[in-house]
């Protein structure tokens, strides 16, 4: 049997492109990496709070900015594109831009339903579809998607979320299987409930169900998902995983 760690990632400081980087999970995984020394390209819709983060983060190698809406495959090939040619490569690709509301299913807007899919699922498979043949070029890459533990267990007023968080756990399981012979390696967050601006547009009603049916009995903070992210992006730490979804979630779903 070879010695050989099959796995290896490039050496030298790795290039770690994130989608919504600009706010909560997204941006706290950016400060994590940024305390690695990594190459961050941060992408968001937000430019304004891209700028702001850039603004705050310490210790990374080099960060670039870009606006980018995930939904849009033109946006997201140029972005990819972008950060290739500014950086060189791409090394890790996180995927944690999303957006949730609560409706139940008889008043949902067809619209409501087709924005959350394109932007929870669509946008992490438009990232993957022109990232990945950068990363089979280059002889590997980790690739890690933020699903939710809400497409593991369902909630009431998300059937759009959780569908589409559903998907993403599909979705990387089966890229997975394509990708780990390209030494490319693909897996999944399922994060529980998390103190972020997008449980602000929860009622007070549903935080409170869901925090009262918690193990643990609290919100989890983007701080302790990020070190997630890094587990599977590190070398050797992350070598063994393929199509995994981990669960940072306050118990809210055991496996
Ligand atoms: N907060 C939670 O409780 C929780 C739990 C499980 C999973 N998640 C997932 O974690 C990820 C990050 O969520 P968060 O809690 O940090 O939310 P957040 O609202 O703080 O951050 C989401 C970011 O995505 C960006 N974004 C939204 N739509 C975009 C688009 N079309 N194109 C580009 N950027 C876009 C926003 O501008 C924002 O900066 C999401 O995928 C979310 O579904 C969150």
């Amino acid at each position: 049997m070879s010695t050989d760690t099959p796995h290896r990632l490039r050496p030298g400081p790795r290039t770690v492109l994130i989608t919504g980087a600009a706010s909560g999970i997204g941006a706290a995984i950016a400060e994590a990496f940024a305390g690695e020394g990594a190459r961050l390209a941060l992408a968001d819709r937000d430019t304004r709070k891209l700028e702001a983060l850039r603004d705050r983060l310490t210790g990374a190698a080099v960060i670039t900015l870009h606006t980018v809406d995930v939904a849009d495959a033109d946006q997201v090939r140029d972005t990819v594109e972008d950060v290739v040619h500014q950086h060189g490569a791409v090394d890790v690709l996180v995927n944690s831009a999303g957006i949730l509301t609560e409706v139940p299913l008889t008043e949902m807007d067809p619209a409501t339903w087709d924005e959350t899919i394109a932007v929870d699922l669509r946008g992490v498979f438009l990232s993957c579809r022109y990232a990945l043949p950068h990363m089979i070029e280059q002889g590997g890459g980790r690739i890690v998607n933020i699903a939710s533990q809400l497409g593991q267990k369902g909630g009431e007023g998300l059937t759009h979320y959780c569908a589409a968080k559903a998907g993403v756990i599909g979705f990387t399981k089966a890229l997975a299987r394509e990708a780990a012979p390209h030494n490319v390696l693909v897996n999944a967050i399922a994060p529980g409930p998390v103190e972020t601006p997008l449980v602000d547009g929860l009622s007070p009603d549903w935080k409170g169900a869901k925090q009262a049916e918690l193990p643990l009995g609290r919100f989890g903070r983007p701080q302790e998902i990020a070190p997630t992210v890094l587990l599977l992006a590190s070398d050797p730490g992350g070598n063994l995983y393929v199509g995994q979804t981990l669960g940072p979630n306050s118990g809210d779903v055991m496996l």
